[in-house]
């Protein structure tokens, strides 16, 4: 009885193990993920979740919308970068306020956001 009992806790910890492999096994959709969390949390206010700027804040601004393809910068991942380091009124600046990586895996969300890989 205590046996099956401890097979059970096994299997249950195994299945465990299986589920956290599979997210760790695609380094680019971790970054991704990780940059979510952080957009929600701090650019979501005026970037709105979906990404597309519509928000009281920035609707009026049209390099807030991530979405249509049009960047005030060229649109690579440094331009991204760049903003995002620096600010550009009214957006305030990140430099200082993110670490690298949390800079680095928004950037890899933003260009998500921007192919178009969300709804
Ligand atoms: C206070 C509101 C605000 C917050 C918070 C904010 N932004 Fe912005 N952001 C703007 C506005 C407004 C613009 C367009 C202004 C401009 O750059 O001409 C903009 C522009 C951008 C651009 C440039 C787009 C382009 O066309 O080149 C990027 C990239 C960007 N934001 C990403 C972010 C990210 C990532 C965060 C969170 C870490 C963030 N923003 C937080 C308001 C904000």
């Amino acid at each position: 009885m205590r046996r099956r009992l401890a097979l059970l806790v096994l299997a249950a910890a195994a299945t465990a193990c299986r589920e956290e492999v599979l997210p760790e096994a695609d380094g680019r959709g971790r970054e991704v993920a990780a940059g979510q969390k952080i957009f929600d949390r701090k650019c979501a206010s005026c970037h709105s979740v979906r990404g597309d700027g519509n928000t009281i804040v920035a609707g009026k601004f049209p390099y807030a919308n991530l979405l249509d393809g049009k960047w005030r910068g060229d649109g690579t991942a440094s331009g991204i970068e760049r903003q995002i380091r620096e600010g550009h009124d009214p957006m305030p600046k990140f430099q200082g306020k993110l670490t690298d990586e949390e800079i680095r895996q928004t950037v890899a969300y933003v260009r998500e956001l921007a192919e178009g890989g969300k709804p």
